[in-house]
């Protein structure tokens, strides 16, 4: 097993990564929630049947009563209509400011759940059980809780940090490979923006078999680098930035095909190779570093490039939440493992695409 703390400040809590740690939620959950009797456990369509019951079953051995409530699976049920059926639920369930939700499933339902446990009585207990590799490495920790609204994804949410993180990379054998690779653009971020060493051992790994023969260990660097930066920027005023690496440019692509055609992490993944060779082009990139990374997502079945409307560039940066005032600021590269924050007037990131 490995474990990590995320040490904020009356607020820290533990990120736990074991093989079989499921069917050990309950006790580990009674180690953080000594009072909680009831567990309102909020899963999707396609992670109950798999996880569901064991899940279950451990919390209920541990004391917890528990209910289950079962979203349909995939991003539109993160909306308001799910949220106000948790606070429902929960209401009809009889949550107590000692009881607590737990979310088990990937980033649609952890964000649900949590921002569902950050509102009910005005804030109860959350534990987050990550499915997904882009959820253990990325949407489980950090406290951004949120659901989508029509103008746009994430518009209504708020921090509410976990009180324990708990990964089992098993469930994990289960992903299709398209969501597998979808979590590796996240895992190829973090080798990009802060660790060279851990992005030259992705490019050993080589494959999705090879990332699981060091599973515990992807997760754990994963997990650590975004733990430091949230440590130092819980509320996303400076630092945190750096995560969105890939990630405007990535957004033109999601909204340019009306978040149909290519996933979050393979707009990221194209996303992350333009902003290389842009950063490239500008003389502030490392020369060698877009080759390097459209190798290793491409490794990882990843796009590499994306085609895009200068319209649909315009639309996206011009909407996006990250750009303040006329300008934007983009997240380039010095060198693999250092990032360059950039402010750019937005006319002129248009001008270079
Ligand atoms: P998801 O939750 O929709 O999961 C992807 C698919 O995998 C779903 O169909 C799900 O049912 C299925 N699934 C989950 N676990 C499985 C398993 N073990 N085996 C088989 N199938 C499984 O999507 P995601 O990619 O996990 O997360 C995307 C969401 O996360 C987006 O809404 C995004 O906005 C959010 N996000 C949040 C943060 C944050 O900091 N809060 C960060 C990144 C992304
Ligand atoms: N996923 C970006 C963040 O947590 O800030």
């Amino acid at each position: 097993m490995k474990s990590l703390t995320v040490a904020l400040p009356g607020r820290e809590y533990d990120i736990l990564i074991a093989s079989g740690i499921l069917s050990r939620t309950g006790a580990e959950c009674r180690k953080v929630l000594p009072k909680t009797s009831r567990i309102l456990l909020v899963t999707d369509s396609n992670v109950a049947p798999l996880y569901g019951k064991t899940a279950e079953e451990s919390l209920t051995e541990s004391g917890f009563t528990v209910r289950t409530v079962v979203i349909p699976a995939g991003e539109p049920s993160k909306n308001a209509d799910n949220l106000v059926l948790l606070w429902n639920e929960a209401m009809r369930f009889g949550i107590t400011r000692t009881d607590a939700v737990i979310a088990l499933g990937g980033g649609v339902v952890g964000d649900l759940a949590g921002f569902a446990a950050a509102t009910i009585l005005r804030g109860v207990a959350f534990v987050q059980i990550p499915t997904t590799l882009l959820a253990q490495v990325d949407s489980s920790v950090g406290g951004k809780v949120a659901i989508d609204l029509e103008a746009g994804k994430n518009l209504a949410g708020a921090f509410w940090q976990p009180k324990l993180v708990l990964m089992d990379p098993l469930t994990l054998n289960t992903l299709p490979d398209v969501t597998f690779s979808d979590g590796m653009a996240e895992v190829i971020k973090y080798g990009c923006i802060w660790d060279s060493d851990f992005f030259r051992l992705l490019s050993r790994c080589g494959n999705r078999a090879g990332v699981m023969e060091r599973i515990e260990e992807v997760l754990y660097t994963c997990c650590a680098i975004k733990a430091k930066v949230v440590e130092e920027d819980e509320l996303d005023t400076g630092l945190r930035m750096i995560l969105n690496f890939g990630h405007t440019l990535g957004h033109a692509y999601e909204k340019a095909y009306h978040y149909e055609t290519y996933t979050h992490g393979q707009a990221v993944s194209a996303g992350m190779c333009l902003v290389a060779r842009l950063g490239e082009q500008l003389g502030l990139t490392e020369s060698g570093t877009e080759t390097a990374i459209r190798r290793l997502t491409a490794a990882y079945g990843l796009p590499t490039d994306i085609p895009c409307s200068l319209e649909d560039y315009r639309s996206a940066i011009g909407l996006d939440k990250k750009g303040s005032g006329d300008g934007i600021t983009v997240i380039f590269l010095k060198k693999l493992g250092e990032t360059l924050p950039k402010k750019l007037a937005k006319k002129e990131l248009l001008n270079l695409l």
